[in-house]
């Protein structure tokens, strides 16, 4: 009998997420979708009780048997640090039980070349801290808003990887960084030359320019992948070189 991996999703509904589910549901997986619309289960990521019903309704859909858990689920609105850092964290953290009973657990979130980008540095270490109240207290440019809350993550990645709970587990803990990729999120962005050259000094792709989300999807489903046996604790760009054109030999 073929083994059949269940695989659960947030952010499943639109851009990257989307294409993640139609990717391994090509694959023959069974995806469970999480998104505030249109998914099997809908949840609002943005606060605690949403979170708590993302983390149940999964438990009930995947029968006991969950392989992987992907955290697409994003925003660029005030709610950033709320979804794309205590959201993400507790999904992982939620379904990590079912990952360490899994035979081949795994685990990727979507940080960003942004968390490169200035960040603050009080509302990084507040969402470390584990403190929405006063991470989202605090007064903050709202510039930075976004890329602290993908340097968090990135941050909490390194933090827990390696792990008793993690590691310990058999369980890989990662995180891509895609520069620009194509979907609802960045269609405002691209919508004229002006506007595309300014997010391209910010996010420089010299390598085949804007990706599709089909990309970031086949980078993650090889890192959810029972390929993947000893990458952990890794931030992956998938950003055409912007990393390298911003950061150069930094930290080597
Ligand atoms: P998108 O806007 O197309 O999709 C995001 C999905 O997340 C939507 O279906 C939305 O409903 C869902 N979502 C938002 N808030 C939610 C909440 N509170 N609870 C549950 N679901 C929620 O965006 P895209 O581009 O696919 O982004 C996916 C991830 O990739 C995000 O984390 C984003 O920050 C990240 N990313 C995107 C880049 C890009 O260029 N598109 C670049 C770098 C990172």
């Amino acid at each position: 009998m073929v083994d059949v991996r269940t695989v659960a999703v947030s952010g499943s509904a639109s851009g990257i997420g989307r294409a993640t589910c139609e990717l391994l549901v090509a694959d023959g997986a069974r995806v469970i979708g999480i998104d505030l619309r249109a998914a099997d289960v809908v949840a609002d990521l943005s606060n605690v009780d949403g979170r708590a019903v993302a983390i149940d309704g999964v438990n009930r859909s995947c029968g006991g048997r969950l392989d992987a858990v992907i955290a697409c689920a994003g925003v660029t609105s005030d709610a950033a640090l709320s979804v794309n850092y205590f959201g993400v964290v507790a999904l992982l953290e939620g379904l990590r039980p079912l990952l360490a009973a899994a035979p081949v657990g795994r685990a990727v979130a979507i940080a960003s070349l942004a968390a490169i980008h200035p960040v603050d540095e009080a509302v990084v270490n507040a969402c470390l801290d584990a403190d929405e109240a006063k991470a989202n207290a605090l007064s903050i440019d709202p510039s930075l808003r976004y890329s602290s809350s993908k340097a968090a993550l990135c941050r909490w990645i390194r933090r827990n990887a390696a792990s008793a709970e993690w590691a310990g587990a058999g369980i890989p803990l990662n995180a891509v960084a895609p520069g620009t990729i194509r979907t609802p999120m960045t269609a405002p962005y691209l919508g004229s030359a002006e506007a595309v050259a300014q997010l391209d000094a910010i996010v420089p792709m010299l390598l085949n320019g804007h990706a599709e989300p089909e990309t970031v999807a086949k980078l993650m489903r090889w890192l959810v992948s029972e390929e993947n046996t000893h990458v952990t604790g890794q931030i992956v760009f998938v950003d055409g070189g912007a990393d390298v054109v911003l950061r150069g030999d930094t930290g080597w």
